[in-house]
């Protein structure tokens, strides 16, 4: 996808109701974004998809959904608020901060084998200078956490941070999931959630933002198993990604490689995509050892480890983390559904999602608004729809606008109720990707949804 279809999905998803800029009415909030009546409506279908396919279809992950303040003990055991850090330089006339890696990138410098003193090195030895043109500041580490207070008074002791990922809470909870479920290794504790990272260049329309939502799981297994369980993640993600419709070639494994990795992984491997932007991470799949559990028992003086209900024997379970980024999927579901097509000599624009994430599933239309015996039979279908199904109803302007209508918010089926209806209780059911349509008597209209749902073709 080039920049300018790219711009066109932005204003497309603003304009239908997907993505709205941040505090617009206030001048905005920089790469702040706010998801409006439909995207909230395909986020929460994204969500729903992933807690069905990874807690509800599985007997071995099960569920949470932890406070999202916690004990600030919590980020120092995870290393968090030592390590969480971004290197960082500042123009020194704008004041305008840049990450030292993506500017030592964007200078053609390859950064990848570099540590912070390397990086350090390589600004000064290429005489590296702002994109303004100006002289930076020393290189510093910058903390990615927010920083709040509890209460009134803002003493340290009060100082507690908005979690920068959602993981750590399952390491900190694992002793109250064991205890409380009959659950046997492997298994996972699974969650969605917000987080936060005071990110210094976020940017990429909602890839990369300060306030995201991410659905983690930490998958426990026993240390001589991790290989094995690697491998079916890698697997369980490629199915997730085929379930949301995305294009198998757009996406690469990258195998992260020695020196980028967390000392106590062994294996890393981000999910990539090929974004308008560029090649970039979609989801990270990390074999995290022991670390965590065994960090989380030292500071906090309890014993976190899982005993095998039949040996007896007590183990520190070693963790798997899948982990996928909400606003991400969305991007990449959205990216992945818009299309542009020439009918009739006319452009048309589609959102071709698969019909269990679209925000409505059906469109009633009544062929006219001002006969109120079709009316009543449109309204009556339209209820009774809505019973099980969001629908819309939409009856302003001719049938062939009220079809493009639908088809720009990705509503996968319409549905013409006209005079006929009223003879023999027959309505036209028109496909949003094949624009082909048929005559199906009303009471079909349950089982074409959810055909179309489960991705069957119905017409
Ligand atoms: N617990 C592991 C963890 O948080 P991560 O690679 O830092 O790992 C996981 O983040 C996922 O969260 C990413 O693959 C991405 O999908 C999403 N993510 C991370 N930072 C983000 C940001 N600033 N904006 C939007 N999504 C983000």
């Amino acid at each position: 996808m080039n920049n300018a279809t790219f711009q066109n999905v932005i204003s497309l998803a603003k304009q239908k109701g997907f993505i709205f800029p941040g505090s617009e009415i206030y001048g905005g909030l920089a790469n702040s974004w706010d998801y409006g009546p439909l995207g909230v409506e395909l986020k929460n279908n994204i969500k729903q998809a992933w807690w069905h396919t990874f807690v509800h279809s599985r007997q071995d992950i099960v569920g949470l959904d932890a406070a999202l303040l916690m004990n600030s003990k919590v980020w120092d055991a995870s290393g968090h608020t030592q390590a969480f850090t971004d290197p960082l330089v500042e123009d020194s006339k704008t004041h305008e901060r840049y990450r030292l890696d993506h500017l030592l990138e964007d200078n053609d410098i390859d950064v990848k084998d570099m540590d912070f003193d390397d990086m350090k090195k390589a600004l000064q030895k290429h005489d590296i200078k702002s994109p303004k043109g100006n002289a930076l500041t020393e290189p510093k580490h910058f903390n990615l956490m927010f920083e709040t207070s509890i209460g009134a008074t803002q003493e340290k002791k009060d100082v507690v941070y908005l979690r920068p990922e959602t993981a750590q809470a399952m390491f900190v909870d694992f002793k109250n999931v064991v205890a409380s479920t009959r659950l046997k290794l492997p298994f996972g504790i699974a969650q969605i959630g917000k987080a936060f990272r005071n990110e210094i260049t976020p940017g990429n329309y909602i890839f990369r933002t300060r306030e995201f939502e991410q659905m983690e799981i930490e998958y426990f297994v026993k240390q001589s198993d991790w290989k094995q369980n690697f491998e079916t993640w890698i697997e369980n993600i490629h199915q997730w990604l085929e379930c949301l419709g995305v294009d198998k070639g757009k996406i690469s494994l990258l195998e992260v490689p020695d020196g980028e990795r967390a000392h106590y992984s062994e294996r890393t491997v981000d999910f990539e995509y090929d974004f308008p932007f560029g090649r970039k991470e979609l989801y990270g799949l990390a074999y995290r050892g022991d670390y965590d559990l065994q960090q989380h028992a030292k500071h906090s003086g309890e014993k976190l480890v899982f005993t095998d209900p039949h040996t007896g024997e007590k183990l520190v379970p070693h963790t798997i983390e899948p982990s996928f980024g909400v606003d991400r999927t969305l991007l990449v579901v959205l990216l992945e559904a818009y299309c542009e097509e020439e009918v009739g000599g006319d452009k048309r624009t589609i959102l071709k999602f698969p019909a269990h994430l679209a925000p409505y599933k059906i469109a009633v239309l009544p062929l006219v608004s001002n006969d109120k015996k079709l009316v009543a039979q449109a309204q009556e279908i339209f209820a009774s729809i809505l019973k099980s199904y969001p629908a819309l109803y939409d009856d302003s302007g001719t049938i062939g606008r009220r079809y493009r209508r639908n088809d720009e918010i990705g509503t996968p089926l319409c549905l013409t109720v006209d005079f006929d209806t009223l003879k023999d209780n027959s309505v036209t059911v028109r496909d949003r990707d094949s624009m082909e349509q048929a005559r199906i008597t009303t009471d079909k209209i349950f089982e074409t949804i959810t055909s179309c749902i489960q991705g069957h073709s119905v017409l």
